[in-house]
């Protein structure tokens, strides 16, 4: 079985620059799964069981998606409406998802400097994360400190070879990492 699942959300996947060379990237990785929830779903349809299963015994759950308006896209958001439900995810006998590991990886237009009280965005990107981490907390997860990589548009090739390597060796190396970022 997997050890890692990769729901990967992007709306636009053909015409993705960043995103489309980190997950091709994750692809390689021995012992990752990745589920492509655009692909998969194009109807939104969201199959509840069959996520459910596929994310059992995983330990580490990699989403992974282009920031849009400030939140993960609207099938990622629908994917945890649907998948995490109570008695399975959390409430009395909700459990399943007890000690394993969320990590965002995430793409965004904006610079990180743009992400500031006095720039375009007004607040540093971190402020836009505590639904995701108190839903984590709530389902027993592990938070782990998100990738964000910022201002894609202004990221030249090699710079994002250079993250999709990264993001491999994060995957291929987890969890011996994961202790350096507690
Ligand atoms: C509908 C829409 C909403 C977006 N909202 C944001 C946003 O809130 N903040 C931001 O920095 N970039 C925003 N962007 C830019 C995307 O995050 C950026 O194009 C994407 O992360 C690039 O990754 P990709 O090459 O994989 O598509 C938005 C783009 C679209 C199309």
């Amino acid at each position: 079985m997997n050890r890692i699942v990769v729901l990967y959300a992007h709306p636009r996947g053909q015409r993705s620059n960043a995103n489309r060379r980190l997950i091709e990237a994750a692809a390689t990785v021995p012992g990752v799964a990745v589920r492509n929830l655009y692909e998969r779903y194009p109807d939104f349809d969201i199959d509840a069981r069959a996520e459910q299963q596929a994310i059992q015994t995983a330990e580490l759950l990699v989403f992974q998606y282009p920031t849009y308006w400030y939140s993960p896209p609207p099938l990622l958001k629908l994917w945890i409406d649907t998948v995490l439900e109570p008695g399975w995810a959390y409430g009395p006998g909700g459990t399943a998802l007890v000690g394993k590991h969320w990590w965002c990886v995430t793409t965004t237009g904006g610079t990180q400097s743009s992400y500031a009280a006095d720039n375009l965005h007004g607040y540093p990107y971190e402020t836009f994360l505590p639904p995701l981490i108190q839903t984590a907390r709530l389902c027993g997860m592990n938070w782990l400190p998100p990738w964000v990589l910022h201002g894609v548009p202004h990221l030249g090739d090699d710079a994002l070879r250079d993250w999709a390597t990264r993001y491999r060796d994060r995957l291929a190396n987890y969890p011996a990492w994961v202790a350096d970022t507690d």
